[in-house]
């Protein structure tokens, strides 16, 4: 007989099937329930600080959550070696702890809680002490921030910023020539929505699926978005 974490897990499986099924094809969204809207998501600091500090996000910093970083990680360090990095919405810095190994040059992570930023900058005290790493507080949509970085990063984040052409206008201009978005998505309806407006935007690079055991998979691709009017 199934039990109640069996059943579960055979519906988490059935949506992965239906999620993959939606993602290059988003006139299929409707199988997912999603009647449309927006795709991205804003939300105050505050809701952001009260998740980190209740430890929501304590659990991503698991080493058995992080499989998608760690690709993320190793494509970037592939195509870009020693790369400038900035990533936005970096929480407690799961990707960089993926990151730190492939030896990039500089690493620049931003977060709009305060708590999450502080847990950051004591796992990786020795690195910051020795200039390779640096997390700060602040709103990517509204941050100042100078250009010539070789990645930009969304972990699980480029829903939060607000519309997707003012994602593109305010950080492509910050990537180096030949530089390159980094992202990863849980394949949900909303992140598959924000999927369905951003692909003709941009020059992929790499595309990959990572499967979650327990159901579900996140998207994680490398790109640059195209010339012109996003
Ligand atoms: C789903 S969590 C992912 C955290 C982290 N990238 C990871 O993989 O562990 C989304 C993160 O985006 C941050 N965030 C949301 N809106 C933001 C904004 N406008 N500017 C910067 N960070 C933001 C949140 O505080 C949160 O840490």
């Amino acid at each position: 007989m199934q039990t109640p974490s069996g059943i579960l897990m055979a519906y988490l499986r059935l949506r992965r099937i239906l999620e993959l099924a939606v993602l290059d094809r988003p006139g299929l969204q409707w199988l997912l329930g999603d009647r449309g809207g927006r795709s991205e998501r804003r939300a105050p600091a505050e809701h952001w600080e009260t998740l980190h500090r209740t430890g929501t996000y304590d659990a991503l910093m698991d080493e058995g959550r992080r499989d998608h970083l760690r690709l993320l990680a190793a494509m970037i360090a592939e195509r870009r070696p020693g790369a400038r990095v900035l990533e936005i919405g970096c929480g407690q810095g799961a990707f960089y702890a993926a990151l730190r190994s492939h030896g990039p040059a500089a690493y620049r992570g931003v977060d709009i809680a305060p708590a999450a930023i502080a847990r950051a900058q004591e796992t990786f005290a020795a690195d910051i002490e020795r200039g390779l790493a640096h997390f700060e507080a602040g709103d990517g949509a509204e941050l100042g921030l100078e250009g010539g970085f070789d990645a930009i990063v969304f972990a699980d984040s480029i829903e939060y910023l607000g519309p997707i052409d003012e994602v593109l206008a305010r950080f492509g201009p910050l990537l180096a020539p030949d530089g390159v978005f980094g992202v990863t998505q849980w394949l949900a309806p909303h992140p598959l929505r924000l999927w369905g407006a951003l692909k003709p935007k941009l020059h992929l690079r790499d595309e990959a699926l990572v499967s979650a055991p327990w159901g579900g998979a996140w998207q994680v691709w490398t790109g640059r978005p195209r010339p012109g009017p996003s």
